[in-house]
């Protein structure tokens, strides 16, 4: 669908050709500096202010729309990027409408969220971190950035890296987790993996770190909701994966919705000022999120759009989203004298330069290109990619020994509805990805049990109330050996708008799984959702757990893989899995408390920190994850009982040993506690992590360097860094880690 309507193209276009005087472009000069400061030199306030304006096409809309048509600004250059235009014909046409109108021939900036995949569909976000595989994820995002490339895009509005521990969150999908360590390193494989090493090469795009900042805290998991942050903890939990991203070069930043100490993000100096330009050395430029300047009179700290404007640009905004705040209102205020001109050339500059990088100037065309486009329909190399990332994503929680389970001689019931749920499967935001191309499970399994060995039915829906499944479910696990039930959340449960305050599996899903159950027949629970639900009292009725999250295009293969040990399981959880929404939110960095729980037993005196009907612990520990094989971790050593600032780095090691029959992957963690602090510090934070394959039998050693610089955080006297003392190591492989270690920080 076009952006907006063509009806007044012909008009503009004509008076475009008629008015537009062209100047001749100067002799390319050196450098991108050189080319924007030319440039800007040469643009009207409008222009430079038309750079800062994003619109959308009026597909795969995530909020109202603004209302005007946008040829007429498009023909003036008032209109520097547009959102959600798809496909090389559909960008071909408006990149060339907009440069061949516009009287300096400026190139539009395409961007589309490409969250997890853009033809090829890989698994959510939250599955690839389960991986803990930083090369893997990184070729996910370089698959998707080459399809998306080839469809004329230039920019990605992800990665997510807001650190997430509230799975009411629907969004939680989107991100890495809950971890800060574990999120900054995804974030920076994430952003090499869309942008490689040279943006004008044409398949990269341009990453964008969103949302910036503290999105993932809204309160009580409720969508676009408000944050209560402290500095301390938007320092040391949620702006570093941010941080990180920035590290890694990501050229763009999006705004988050919500507020943060009272200033909404989409006009908060403190964090698009100071933090990210001054402390960082930002020099890209950050776009708000859908609308978001608009919202600040929602937000109730501006009471008119001209002053949401002004806020927002002068806080260090500098591209507004299917809004009309800076079309509107910037020139004036700029004019008026209320909003500098060095801000607009600095804004429109670094909108350019991106322009530049990315070759846009040289050759607008250069990415979308109908014949490769064409080529980069799931091509088996990417699809075979996308199957490797489901089989080191999916997350074993419970294996009483029945899987993998046998593939001769076996049938087996396949039910629930999301066994042969195309769509479902992709998840949340599936960019071009078509339920056509996607193999379900139940197409999978087919393959390898033909025929009558495999017997399907959907049972029911994810929602709803409607039972009348439920008999064809019971009459198929009647003749099979075992029962998979493929239950969870449907796509629409899951991403933005789907906050949810009940956890359990939803609809008749869990009556369902009961009757299965009831059948005698073992059942393997294969969970497709965008976030933990909740599974205490599920567990016990079921012989194994396989979380396989919203798997993608090859869900199917991938998960087969799994299931029948084609593939060994080596997805650890990167969010706490809880036993109750009560217990929301649960992470495993958590403060002591003054009155901690007593490590073992049930004293007399109740007065310290508890629930009186749930044990504090989690179902499942963040960092968890079995496999068919075992491994055993021992000898945990330290290089030195003392670490010198200055001196080498501390080294921790362990012997991983892979005690089982088969070969296997473990994902190794390492943990520090600081034990006593300026201010109180959290029970345990990941500081280290290596996944490594074991042959049966096999043993390694692994070792992890720390140095003082690990050991920073955001100290009472407000400075970052280490503080001398004493610190606790844990090394396992989740955070109940027990084997231990102490060392101290020298002054
Ligand atoms: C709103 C979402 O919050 C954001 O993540 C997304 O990039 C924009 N809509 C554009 O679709």
């Amino acid at each position: 669908m076009l952006p907006r309507s063509l009806r007044c193209c012909l008009p503009v276009c004509f008076l475009a050709a008629v008015f537009a005087a062209a100047p001749a472009a100067p002799a390319t000069p050196a450098s991108v500096d050189d080319r924007v400061r030319d440039l800007l030199a040469r643009m009207t306030v409008e222009e430079k202010v038309g750079q800062l304006v994003q619109y959308s096409s009026q597909e795969d809309m995530t909020g109202p729309a603004s209302s005007s048509s946008i040829a007429p600004q498009l023909a003036v250059g008032g209109v520097g990027s547009l959102l959600n235009v798809k496909g090389a014909a559909e960008t071909r046409k408006w990149q060339k409408f907009a440069i061949d109108s516009s009287r300096l021939h400026i190139p539009l900036l395409f961007g589309l969220d490409v969250i997890h995949g853009y033809r090829t569909i890989f698994p959510v976000p939250l599955a690839t971190a389960c991986s803990w595989d930083m090369a893997l994820i990184e070729q996910a995002e370089h698959v998707a950035a080459t399809e998306a490339a080839a469809s004329g895009l230039h920019w990605t509005f992800a990665p997510m890296v807001d650190i997430a521990r509230d799975p009411r969150w629907g969004r939680v999908a989107e991100g890495a987790g809950e971890d800060t360590y574990l999120g900054s390193a995804i974030a920076q494989a994430r952003v090499r993996g869309f942008q490689g090493g040279d943006l004008a090469a044409p398949d990269t795009i341009l990453a964008c770190a969103k949302h910036f900042a503290a999105y993932g805290a809204v309160q009580a998991g409720r969508d676009y909701y408000t944050t209560d942050v402290t500095e301390r903890v938007l320092r040391d939990v949620y702006l570093p994966p941010f941080h990180a991203a920035v590290e890694a070069g990501a050229v763009t930043l999006m705004a988050a919705f919500n507020d943060l100490d009272g200033t909404p993000c989409s006009a908060n100096a403190f964090l698009l000022d100071r933090v990210l330009r001054q402390e960082w050395g930002f020099q890209g430029f950050v776009v708000s999120d859908w609308q978001g300047i608009l919202e600040m009179l929602e937000h109730g700290n501006a009471g008119d759009l001209r002053e949401a404007a002004r806020q927002s640009f002068l806080a260090g905004l500098d591209m507004d989203m299917e809004g009309e705040a800076y079309a509107r209102h910037l020139a004036g205020l700029v004019r008026s004298g209320a909003v500098p001109m060095a801000r607009l050339d600095a804004a429109a500059g670094a909108v350019l330069a991106a322009k530049f990088r990315l070759g846009l100037f040289d050759d607008p065309y250069r990415r979308g290109d109908e014949a490769r486009e064409k080529a980069a329909r799931p091509v088996p190399e990417h699809l075979a990619l996308a199957r490797e990332a489901v089989r080191r994503s999916c997350v074993l929680l419970k294996n009483n020994g029945i899987l993998p389970l046998p593939t001769a001689g076996l049938t087996v019931a396949l039910v629930g509805p999301l066994a042969d749920a195309a769509a479902d499967q992709m998840g949340c935001w599936n960019g071009e990805g078509r339920p056509g191309e996607v193999v379900t499970v139940r197409q999978a399994l087919a393959e390898i049990y033909p025929g009558a060995r495999l017997r399907y039915a959907e049972g029911c829906r994810t929602t709803g109330d409607d039972r009348r499944g439920f008999a064809a479910a019971r009459a198929a696990a009647a003749g099979a050996d075992v029962i998979v039930a493929a239950l969870g959340e449907a796509k629409s449960q899951s991403g933005e708008t789907t906050s949810r305050t009940n956890l359990d599996i939803s609809g008749p899903q869990l009556d369902l799984l009961r009757e299965l159950h009831a059948t005698g027949k073992p059942v393997v629970l294969l969970l497709m959702s965008g976030r933990p639900l909740m599974l205490e009292t599920v567990e016990p009725l079921v012989a194994a757990v396989l979380v396989a999250w919203h798997p993608g295009t090859m869900g199917g293969p991938g998960i087969a893989d799994l299931l029948t040990g084609a593939a060994n399981p080596s997805g650890h959880l990167t969010l706490t899995w809880p036993r109750s929404v009560g217990q929301i939110p649960i992470f495993y960095a958590h403060k002591n408390s003054g009155r901690p729980a007593p490590k073992s037993g049930h004293p007399e005196d109740p007065y310290y920190s508890r629930y009186i009907d749930s044990p504090n612990t989690p179902l499942h520990p963040f960092g968890f994850g079995l496999s068919y094989t075992r491994f055993a971790l021992d000898r945990l050593r330290l290089s030195a009982a003392l670490l010198q600032p200055g001196g080498a780095p501390l080294t921790v090691s362990v012997r991983v040993r892979n005690t089982g029959t088969r070969a296997g992957e473990e994902v190794v963690q390492l943990y520090v506690r600081d034990r006593v602090g300026s201010v109180t510090r959290p029970v345990r934070e990941l500081k280290g992590f290596r996944k490594i394959a074991l042959a049966a039998g096999e043993a390694q050693d692994v070792s992890f360097p720390l140095t003082p610089a690990d050991l920073g955080f955001w100290r009472a006297d407000q400075t970052f860094g280490p503080e001398p003392g004493e610190f606790e190591v844990f090394v396992g492989d989740d955070a109940d880690a027990t084997l231990t270690a102490a060392f101290t920080l020298a002054q």
